[in-house]
């Protein structure tokens, strides 16, 4: 059994279950230091209708956690990130107290207090006394396998461990222990509730630190070790390299000696190479800099630093996969959304190349014996989707785009792994044919990755060229015969939505978006975006006018009006079983996008053209109507889509478009002159 089906046996796209039990009522934290309250206000603001009990032993820290959750909200809000009805509903229903009496009707209890063995299972004791018999009861520890917490307890099966990360209301990754004491229902359950509250769980293996701590730890370690060598301020400066901040700028902002020292020393019992560096025990705060910040170092100490760094990292990515700790998809994605890796490990390693990982590893071998070394050939730690989760139900393929950091936004690397998808299945007569869908409840995808479009601005022939590459997928599904069926589980933007409309179906959530915003960033949907929706569905050619021109949003009803959705569904869950319904109806039915010419409406350009209070380029809506109009006057599907390509670079090469994109860059409301 490969180590995704031991983790994950049912599924890895958490929303893809159907729980067992409903959303909590009541929710308690125990434990109101650090973490605890920043729980507590993910929980909260995903849920403000819930009551949430913060329980600590003594009153002081209760006071700052109060005050910790006022000042987000209060950040929150002045960010227009949360309106003040909701900022209300949050402030609200906040118990903040050190009797355990108060959380007897809690259906979901979780721990984080001090990582201390008695301690902890003082606290089980208590809780498990006080609340009912299916209440699921979870501790935040980041490296205490779960047989050492719960395994004396009465009721062992709904328990296991739910690790948060720093900031915990705003870190996506939660990862959720599967160990032998826990009942499937109960992990599964929490893999679905996190998901459905805006995190990205991952299902782990019981080892100590589980997987992404055994990263994190080792690496600010072994940089503690270097220390011999270089400065820590040379050290956070070499890895920049790799991460967004090095090691001790994150030790001194999360106050994460003792942790290391802690984490460490329980890896132990796998042997003495995993020793905390001993200067961890006598420094409070590390003289470093802040990250950008640049730092003198010599060639060859460098050299030195980044290959131990990169050693470590690789040494203890390997073990994760080769021990079942993990799955090379999840190291990699969690890395980078835990830590701020600017790429996971698995993506460095492919980038340097087998002869280099290879002569990193050797001389780590030499300098840190004992350490973990890879135990199968190098290529098989790079055999996997690194942006897709990809299930089965009933011989459909379900493919999930998981990019949640950036709203499932299209990379040329995802675009790459649909197809290779595809490919890989199609001519398998196991599958019936596909679902392509979005990680979590928010989007399906925001569009084609923006920070790509620099490099075509101004570029004619690197706009095109653009366009034809990210096609191919679409161009694939074009002369598929086995369905493909988007299922649309929140906004579809873009690039996202050129996709969707390209599959033969499409099923969606009643709270589903579709919109073509790239008027408000001074460009057009140049991947079929202006062809497409006229052939397939010419009845909505008004509809999709003030869609393309002016970035009109529709609603799932809207687009089931004028046939681009054929069934709407209440949640996640219930959309995935349509579109596998669909792709079943489907088989042998495919409706190719129509040739020939289709009959339009003119777009008139209004004088002053918005979209909400956004001033749009007239230039741009002049080369996206015209562009609309010659492609619907186009003989062939093959010319419409010519038209548009060309049409993506013509308006590439405008002011608008760098007007646009550069505002979106920078995050600031674009000033369209033209
Ligand atoms: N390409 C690249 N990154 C994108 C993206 C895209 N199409 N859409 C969203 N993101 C990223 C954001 O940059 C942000 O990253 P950050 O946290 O590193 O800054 C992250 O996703 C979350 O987006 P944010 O804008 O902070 O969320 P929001 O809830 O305030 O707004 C949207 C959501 C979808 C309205 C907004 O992200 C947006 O307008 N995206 C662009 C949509 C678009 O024009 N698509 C067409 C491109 S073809």
């Amino acid at each position: 059994m490969d180590t995704e089906t031991k983790l994950y046996p049912v599924s890895t796209n958490p929303l893809f279950f159907k729980p067992t039990r409903p959303v909590p009522e009541e929710i308690a934290v125990i434990g109101a230091g650090t973490i605890g309250p920043d729980i507590g206000y993910y929980l909260k603001s995903a849920l403000p209708g819930i009551k949430l009990y913060l329980v600590d032993v003594v009153e002081e820290p209760l006071k700052n956690a109060e005050k910790r959750i006022t000042g987000y909200v209060q950040k929150a809000t002045e960010k227009g990130k949360m309106k003040a009805e909701q900022a209300q509903a949050v402030l609200e229903n906040i118990m903040y107290t050190v009797d355990y009496d108060h959380i007897k009707n809690c259906d979901l209890v979780i721990e984080a207090a001090t990582e201390s063995i008695p301690l902890k299972q003082k606290i089980f004791d208590t809780v498990e006394k006080m609340v009912g018999e299916d209440t699921i009861i979870t501790s935040n520890t980041s490296s205490i396998p779960a047989d050492r917490i719960f395994s004396d307890m009465n009721k062992p099966e709904r328990t296991t461990i739910t690790h948060f990360f720093a900031p915990a209301w705003r870190s996506l990754p939660v990862e959720v222990i599967r160990w032998e004491g826990a009942s499937q229902e109960a992990v599964d359950y929490l893999f679905w509730f996190f998901a459905h509250t805006g995190k990205a769980p991952i299902i782990t293996d019981n080892a100590i630190c589980f997987m992404l701590d055994r990263i994190f730890d080792n690496w600010c370690n072994e940089a503690a070790h270097l220390l011999d060598h270089a400065s820590a301020g040379q050290i956070d400066s070499v890895v920049e390299e790799f991460v967004f901040a090095g090691p001790f700028y994150v030790l001194n902002m999360a106050n994460g000696n003792p942790i290391i020292i802690e984490t460490n020393t329980l890896q132990m019992e796998e042997g003495p190479h995993y020793r905390p560096a001993p200067i961890l025990g006598s420094v409070d705060t590390w003289h470093t800099v802040r990250p950008g910040s640049t730092v003198e170092v010599p060639e060859e100490l460098r050299q030195t630093v980044r290959d131990r760094m990169l050693g470590i990292l690789f040494s203890q990515s390997f073990d994760i996969v080769d021990r079942d700790i993990g799955t090379k998809a999840d190291c990699n994605f969690g890395c980078q959304v835990a830590f701020g890796f600017r790429k996971g490990p698995f993506d460095i390693m492919r980038d340097l190349g087998e002869a280099e990982v290879t002569r990193i590893m050797a001389k780590f071998q030499e300098e840190r014996p004992g350490f973990p070394q890879a135990r199968k050939p190098l290529s098989d730690y790079q055999d996997f989707k690194r942006f897709l989760l990809v299930d089965e139900i009933g011989g459909v393929k379900i493919i999930t785009i998981r990019r949640p950091q950036a709203m499932n936004a299209i990379s040329d690397e995802i675009n790459n792994e649909i197809l290779s998808v595809l490919k890989e299945n199609i001519d398998n007569p196991a599958v019936k044919g596909f679902v392509i869908t979005g990680y979590g409840n928010g989007a399906f995808s925001a569009g084609a990755d923006i920070g790509k479009f620099p490099q075509t601005l101004g570029n004619w022939d690197a706009a095109v060229k653009y366009a034809k590459d990210c096609a191919q997928v679409q161009l694939f599904m074009d002369q598929m015969d086995k369905p493909m069926v988007a299922a649309i589980n929140g906004m579809a933007l873009g690039g996202g939505l050129e996709i969707a409309i390209r599959c033969h179906s499409m099923v969606a959530t009643k709270n589903a978006i579709f919109q073509f915003p790239e008027v408000t960033l001074g460009i057009l949907p140049g991947i079929g975006g202006c062809i497409v929706p006229y052939r397939k569905w010419p009845q909505g050619a008004d509809l999709f006018h003030e869609m393309i021109c002016l970035a009109r949003r529709i609603t799932a009803n809207e687009a089931a009006d004028i046939g681009m959705v054929a069934k709407i569904a209440d949640d996640y869950s219930d959309t995935i079983k349509e579109a596998v319904k669909e792709v079943e109806n489907m088989q042998g039915k495919i409706q190719r996008v129509p040739e020939g010419k289709v009959d339009i409406p003119e777009f008139h350009v209004p004088d002053q053209p918005m979209s909400g209070k956004l001033a749009l380029s007239r230039e741009a809506i002049s080369i996206i109507a015209k562009t609309i109009k010659n492609g619907a006057a186009a003989d062939t599907f093959a010319d419409a889509l010519e038209i548009g390509y060309q049409g993506s670079a013509e308006i590439a090469c405008t002011d608008a478009a760098g007007e646009g994109i550069s505002a979106f860059l920078e995050k600031r409301k674009p000033a369209f002159t033209t």
